[in-house]
């Protein structure tokens, strides 16, 4: 398989006050050369966690307890910070919801795009800045020969998501993580900037992992899905598994038993009754037990196995023990 990233067997725990959250355990999956996937589940299911480990980006009470994240040939959890950094910014980028995040306020569009070139050494100045233009017009930004010497903050949301496209794609890196990209913007804006990922990523041939609550932006931009339940992945495949055939309880509650409502591209998650368990200790046997309408008697004290139900298509859950006549 050419996959550009492998997350295998990745576990992780937040130090607190209380004790260790166990907030990612046992998560794998990867993201194959060219494809967009896409990482959903409810807030609180270690989305944002799982990609930061895959970034170096973990908070400082963070204890990745096993697992590893494949890139390009190296485990990125055993580099170094410095030659993390490599990695990061260059060979894989991040959009972040708030754009801010990346840009910096007080340095103009075009140094910061020039800066990011520092590596172009065959270029100079005027070229860098000529590509960092074609760039930005790329994205869509209107009248990029004078907009780059603005700064961040003159830009309207829409137009900084665009320009943080911009700055993560000018160094054509293998993968673009990106990180609820749209979800701080109207849904007019959120449908332009997934069509913009959507059409950079075939023409750069760059895989994308997008990370997202909405069930039918992953619908309209992913060629591959992973459903994360309370730290867990409880089922992936592709768009069309996940979305056509669910097999998993909780995948099947998120699509509310009717597919055609979340390929509308505003439909939130809805809501499922209950709450995630709590992580300082998760359930011993499957983590979502407490909530699923279709739990039996052995969920509360066994974890189920993956099952594979086809090329991609795997999901973990006691109801597939059983042979297809019980799976519906
Ligand atoms: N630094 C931290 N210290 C303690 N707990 C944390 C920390 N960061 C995250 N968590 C906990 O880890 C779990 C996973 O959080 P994470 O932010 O990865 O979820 P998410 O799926 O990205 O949610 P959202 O959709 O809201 O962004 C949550 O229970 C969260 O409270
Ligand atoms: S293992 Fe049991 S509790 Fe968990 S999702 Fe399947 S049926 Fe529901
Ligand atoms: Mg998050």
């Amino acid at each position: 398989m050419d996959d550009v990233l492998a997350i295998r067997n990745l576990s992780i725990a937040f130090s607190t006050d209380y004790g260790p959250v166990h907030a990612v355990r046992g998560v794998s999956f990867s993201v194959p050369r060219n494809k967009v996937v896409g990482v959903v589940g409810e807030s609180g299911c270690g989305k944002t966690t799982v990609i930061s480990a895959a970034m170096g980006l973990l908070a400082n009470n963070a204890d990745i307890e096993g697992g590893e994240v494949m890139f390009e040939g190296r485990n990125l959890l055993g580099l170094s910070e410095p030659e993390l950094r490599e990695v990061r910014g260059e060979r894989i980028t991040m959009v972040f919801q708030d754009p801010m995040t990346a840009q910096n306020p007080v340095i103009s569009i075009g140094r910061q795009m020039v800066d990011i070139q520092y590596r172009r050494r065959n270029l100079n100045k005027r070229q860098k800045r000529d590509a960092a233009i074609a760039m930005l017009r790329r994205v869509g930004i209107p009248d990029p020969e004078t907009r780059i010497d603005s700064f961040p903050h003159e830009l309207s949301g829409g137009m900084r998501q665009r320009l943080s496209i911009a700055m993560a794609l000018m160094m054509h890196p293998a993968l673009l993580i990106a990180d609820e990209p749209t979800t701080a913007l109207d849904v007019t804006m959120e449908g332009q900037i997934i069509h913009l990922l959507r059409e950079l990523q075939a023409e750069l041939v760059a895989s994308v992992l997008f990370v997202s609550h909405n069930l039918g932006l992953v619908a309209e931009l992913c060629d591959e899905v992973v459903v994360m339940y309370a730290g867990e992945v409880v089922e992936k495949g592709t768009c069309h598994d996940i979305f056509h055939r669910p097999s998993h309880p909780y995948t099947r509650a998120l699509l509310d038993c009717d597919p055609a409502r979340v390929l509308e591209r505003t439909a939130r998650l809805p809501t499922i009754p209950g709450d995630l368990p709590d992580l300082h200790e998760p359930p011993r046997g499957c983590v979502f037990v407490e909530r699923c309408p279709a739990a039996l008697e052995r969920c509360a004290g066994s974890p189920p196995r993956e099952h594979t139900l086809g090329p991609t298509h795997r999901a973990s859950c006691h109801l597939l023990d059983v042979g297809p006549a019980a799976r519906n």
